[in-house]
């Protein structure tokens, strides 16, 4: 964030228009363009974008949703919002995605729909999992997926509805803020209503200017998950950068990539082949078989020598208000524990230097 941003920011304030209102519009718009689909609603984050799909989908009390186990921990709450049950499916090491090999033994007739997780900006194989499971819906969580693509077709337009965060860990960021991506009119109509308490504005006042008498017409329960014009201002500005930062990404990722081949005991994260990964973040895995440290006094070394890192993200599993819930234990999914344990994600971000990168790879091969 910077210059533009903070001149972004003079419209809606001078204006005096500071909810949804035009600059929503052009950030949904120029979205839409960018990621290749018919529709592109903006919300107050991805955690109620997930919200609003499920209900778009029509998720019930009593339905069953599938969710990998290791994401951020709002894949889970979402589907408990709809009183419906999120069931978990462990992940694969290889992309820290749900394993579509584990999906068909978690699938009941209760089951309704999927969120695979485009965890760190790497896309969930979503052709696969229409193929392999044609009668499940398929909301992306791309919350960390701005600008990923799979086979040349961008995050967003991969199953029936995208959900992306802008939230400041992302690439891109309004400071809290999501979006909604769908090319299916009649979703997009229902969750267009649902951001705005339900409202649904007429045709007649839609096309023939205000009328002060008419109010609009209240269908349904909806809420109030409506962003800002003041954060669609700052959206539009940051979207014009999502490429370059990603292509910055892209460098300093490979550089890691090479660097820390040399170090056994780290494995950095693959692309496979036809994968667009926006890295959000870089996750690596420990081996603490090999390693010489545990994971925890690896991270703490590297503090100690100014390198700030984080585990990639939880295991929704072992988080105490779910492992209760459903009696679940650490090891029922294997490698969500593992990665829960042993991920570090690495610094990367477009504000750090040549001499930041060097220093933390030749810090990494120290240890
Ligand atoms: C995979 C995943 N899903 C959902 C979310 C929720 O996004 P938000 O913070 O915009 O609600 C996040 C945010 O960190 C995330 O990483």
């Amino acid at each position: 964030m910077g210059q533009e941003e903070w001149e972004a920011l003079r419209d809606p304030i001078f204006s005096g228009w500071v909810t949804q209102g035009p600059k929503v519009k052009e950030f949904e718009q120029l979205f839409a363009k960018r990621h290749s689909v018919e529709y592109a609603l903006a919300v107050s984050n991805c955690t109620t974008a997930l919200h609003l799909a499920l209900l778009a989908l029509g998720i019930e009390p009593g339905d069953e949703v599938i969710v990998p186990a290791f994401t951020w921990v709002s894949t889970a709450n979402v589907v408990r919002y709809c009183f419906a049950k999120p069931v978990f499916v462990d992940i694969d090491l290889n992309t820290f995605n749900i394993d579509i090999e584990k999906i068909a033994e978690k699938v009941t007739a209760k089951t309704k729909a999927i969120i695979p997780v485009h965890l760190f900006g790497l896309c969930a194989d979503i052709p696969a999992i229409k193929e392999r499971f044609p009668n499940l819906k398929i909301i992306e969580d791309g919350a960390c997926a701005a600008g990923s693509a799979l086979n040349g077709v961008p995050a967003g337009g991969l199953g029936d509805i995208g959900c992306f965060s802008f939230h400041p860990r992302k690439s891109v960021t309004t400071g809290e803020g999501g979006m909604l991506t769908t090319n299916d009119k009649a979703l997009g109509e229902v969750m267009d209503k649902l951001r705005n308490h339900g409202a649904s504005i007429s045709e007649e006042q839609r096309h023939h200017g205000p009328q002060p008498y008419i109010l609009p017409a209240f269908e349904m329960v909806g809420y109030n998950y409506r962003m800002t014009d003041l954060q669609g201002a700052m959206g539009v500005v940051q979207l014009g950068k999502l490429d370059k930062f990603i292509d910055e990404r892209d460098k300093w990722a490979r550089f890691y990539q090479d660097e820390l081949k040399e170090v056994k005991w780290l494995s950095t994260p693959k692309v496979p082949d036809g994968f667009k990964h926006g890295w959000q973040s870089f996750v690596t895995l420990v081996d603490e078989n090999i390693a010489p440290y545990k994971r925890n006094a690896i991270m703490q070394i590297l503090l100690d020598k100014g390198i700030s890192t984080r585990p990639g993200t939880h295991a929704v599993h072992m988080l105490d208000v779910y492992a209760k819930m459903y009696s679940l234990k650490p090891e029922d999914y294997p490698n969500a524990e593992a990665a829960n344990n042993f991920t570090i994600a690495l610094p990367l971000h477009n504000r750090m230097s040549v001499e930041d990168y060097a220093y933390i790879v030749e810090t990494i091969k120290s240890i």
